[in-house]
C-alpha cells in the first residue's frame, strides 16, 4: 500500500506546483464529481449497498489487498450478502453465503456466467482459451475440452490407471527422504501436472525432466504473482502498466510457457494418426483439420485456442489439486488423533493392496477427511470472478450487466448457518450419526453453474487416489523438533491460499 499512498497525498502537490496545469485542476475536480454522484445515485437505482468509496480510490483503502477475502467477510457481515465495493472505478457486486452465491450461480446462471477478464489475463490470454473468455469461443472450448476429457477418462477408468501409475511414481520419491523432512511442494506439483499431461499430451515427463520442471515452477510462480498487491493494483489501474514489475515477469513467464507447449503441439503433429487419438491435444488438430477441409466459418479451432486451452488446463488443474493435497497431508501431522482413523479404516478395508477409486464408498472416513480438507483449504476464496451478462435484478438489488461479480467462496464453505462448527477441523461435517459419509450442499470449492470447475470428477478423482495411497504408505509428521501446535495453518495468498512453505517427514509405515 505505500506506493498507493505516495501517490494518493504526493499527487495534489504536484497537481498545484505549476499554474498551468490549474486548467487540468479543474477537468479532475469535474471528474471527480461525475464519478462520485454516480456512486451516490446507488440509492435511487437500488443498488446493492456497501461502504462509501473514495473518488479514484474507491474503497481500496478499506481493504487488505494482502487478505481480500477476510475483508469482504467481514463487510458482508455489515452490508448483507449482496453489497458493493470499489475496486478504485471498477465496480464489484460481492455474493456471500451458501443460499446467495446458490441462487446466483444456480438459478440466475445465464446472467451471472459470464467471466470478468481482468487486464493481466487479457493481455496473457486476448480471451482466448476458457478461463479467461466468454462467448462463442469459450462455449466451444469448454464443450470440447470437457467432452474429450471425459472420453480420455475424467472419472472413468482410464483416467484411474493414470492417477495409479502417478500415485506410484509420487511414493517412490517421498520414500527416497527415508523419512528426514523434505517441503512435499515441489513433488506433488509434479505429480498433479503429469496427470492433466498424460490426458493432454497422451505421455507423462519424467519428474527430472528440466523442461517439466520449468513449466511446473513458471506456473506456480504466476499462480502466486497473480495475488500480489502489485498485480492487483495494476487491474484497476491498467495505465500504470509500464511499472508494474510482477506484471512484466508474469508475462515473461507466460511466453516461455507458450513456447514450450507450441513445441510440444508441433512434436505431436508430426506422428499425428487421425484414426488413434493419444491426446486432447490429437483429438484438437483432428477437428481443425475437419473444420478447416469443410471450410467452416469463424471456426474456434485455431491455434491460438488450442495453446491457451492447454496453458488453462495445465495452470489450472496442477496447483490446485497440489495445493489441496499438500493442505491434507499438513492436516494430517496437525491432527494425529484424525490420521490415526483415516488409517485404521485404510488397514481394515484395503490391507497393503493398491486402494482404488472403487474403495470409495467402504471408505467414508477417508471421504470425508477429504471433504472436509477441501473445505478448510478454501484454495480459491473468492472463486475467479464473474460478470453479469445482462442487467438483472437480484434479491431486490439491481445490478447492471457487466458489472464484475465477486462469489465469495469462503464464505460458502465456512457459512455459519451451514455448518456445525465452521472454523474447526471436523471430518463429522461429512459423516451421519452411523458414520456413514453424506453430501452436503454447501460444499463449493469448484464453484457451481455455468463456470463450475471444469476438472471437478477429475481432481476429486485425483484426490481420493493420491491422499488414500500416500496415506495408506506413510505417517505424516511434523519435523524433530517441531511440536503439533508449532504447525502453522495460516495460508499463503495468490491466486489460490497455500499452506506456508512448511516441511513434513513421511515415515514409511511398513
Ligand atoms: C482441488 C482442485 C480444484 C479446485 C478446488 C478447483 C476450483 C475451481 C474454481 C473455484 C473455479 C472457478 C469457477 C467459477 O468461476 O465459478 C475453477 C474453474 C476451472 N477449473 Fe478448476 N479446480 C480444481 C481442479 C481443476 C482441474 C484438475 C482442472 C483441469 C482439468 C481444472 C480446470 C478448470 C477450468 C478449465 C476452469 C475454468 C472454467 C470456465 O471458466 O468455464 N480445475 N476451478
Amino acid at each position: 500500500m505505500s506506493f498507493l499512498e505516495d501517490f494518493v497525498f504526493s499527487f495534489p502537490e504536484k497537481l498545484f506546483s505549476s499554474p498551468t496545469t490549474l486548467l487540468g485542476a479543474f477537468a479532475l475536480l469535474l471528474v471527480l464529481y461525475i464519478v462520485s454522484s454516480s456512486f451516490t445515485s446507488q440509492e435511487k437505482r437500488k443498488e446493492p449497498p456497501g461502504p462509501r468509496p473514495l473518488p479514484l480510490l474507491g474503497n481500496l483503502l478499506q481493504l487488505d489487498l494482502k487478505r481480500p477475502h477476510k475483508t469482504l467477510c467481514e463487510l458482508s457481515k455489515k452490508y448483507g450478502s449482496v453489497f458493493t465495493v470499489y475496486l478504485g472505478t471498477n465496480k464489484v457486486v460481492v455474493l456471500a453465503g451458501y443460499k446467495t452465491v446458490k441462487e446466483a450461480l444456480v438459478s440466475n446462471a445465464e446472467a451471472f456466467g459470464d467471466r470478468e477478464v481482468t487486464p493481466i489475463f487479457y493481455d496473457m490470454t486476448q480471451g482466448h482459451g476458457i478461463l479467461f473468455a466468454n462467448g462463442k469461443s469459450w462455449r466451444e472450448m469448454r464443450h470440447f475440452s470437457l467432452s474429450t476429457l471425459r472420453d480420455f477418462g475424467m472419472g472413468k477408468r482410464v483416467a484411474e490407471d493414470k492417477i495409479l501409475e502417478e500415485c506410484h511414481h509420487l511414493i517412490q520419491v517421498f520414500q527416497e527422504h527415508k523419512g528426514k523432512p523434505f517441503d512435499t511442494a515441489r513433488l506433488a506439483n509434479y505429480a498433479t501436472s503429469n496427470i492433466i499431461s498424460s490426458i493432454v499430451y497422451g505421455s507423462r515427463f519424467e519428474y527430472n525432466d528440466p523442461r517439466f520442471q520449468n513449466m511446473v515452477r513458471r506456473v506456480n510462480e504466476n499462480i502466486h504473482l497473480c495475488g500480489s498487491v502489485s498485480v492487483q493494483v495494476y487491474n484497476m489501474f491498467p495505465w500504470l502498466a509500464s511499472w508494474i514489475k510482477n506484471r512484466k515477469l508474469m508475462l515473461e513467464n507466460f511466453e516461455m510457457t507458450v513456447r514450450d507447449i507450441g513445441d510440444l503441439i508441433k512434436h505431436l503433429k508430426e506422428s499425428l494418426n487421425p484414426n488413434a487419438c493419444r491426446g486432447l491435444v490429437d483429438c484438437f488438430l483432428i477437428q481443425k483439420q475437419k473444420e478447416e477441409d469443410s471450410c467452416v466459418m469463424d471456426t474456434h479451432y485455431n491455434d491460438r485456442n488450442i495453446i491457451f486451452t492447454l496453458a488453462n488446463l495445465f495452470a489450472a488443474g496442477t496447483e490446485t489439486t497440489a495445493t489441496t493435497l499438500r493442505w491434507g497431508l499438513l492436516f494430517m501431522a496437525k491432527y494425529p488423533h484424525i490420521q490415526d482413523q483415516v488409517q485404521e479404516e485404510l488397514s481394515r478395508v484395503v490391507g497393503s493392496r493398491q486402494v482404488q477409486i472403487d474403495d470409495r464408498k467402504n471408505l467414508p472416513y477417508v471421504d470425508a477427511v477429504i471433504h472436509e480438507m477441501q473445505r478448510m483449504a478454501n484454495i480459491v476464496p473468492t472463486a475467479i470472478p464473474h460478470k453479469t451478462s445482462q442487467d438483472v435484478t437480484f434479491r431486490g438489488y439491481f445490478i447492471k450487466k457487466g458489472t464484475t461479480v465477486y462469489t465469495l467462496l469462503s464464505s460458502v464453505l465456512y457459512d455459519e448457518s451451514e455448518w456445525e462448527s465452521p472454523h474447526t477441523f471436523n471430518p463429522s461435517h461429512f459423516l451421519d450419526k452411523e458414520g456413514k459419509f453424506i453430501r452436503r450442499e454447501a460444499f463449493l470449492p469448484f464453484s457451481a453453474g455455468r463456470r463450475v470447475c471444469l476438472g471437478e470428477s477429475l481432481a476429486k478423482m485425483e484426490l481420493f487416489l493420491l491422499f488414500a495411497s500416500l496415506l495408506q504408505r506413510f505417517r505424516f509428521t511434523p519435523p524433530p523438533g517441531v511440536t503439533v501446535e508449532e504447525l502453522g495453518l495460516s495460508p499463503v495468498v495468490g491466486f489460490t491460499l497455500s499452506p506456508a512453505p512448511h516441511k513434513l517427514c513421511a515415515v514409511s509405515r511398513e
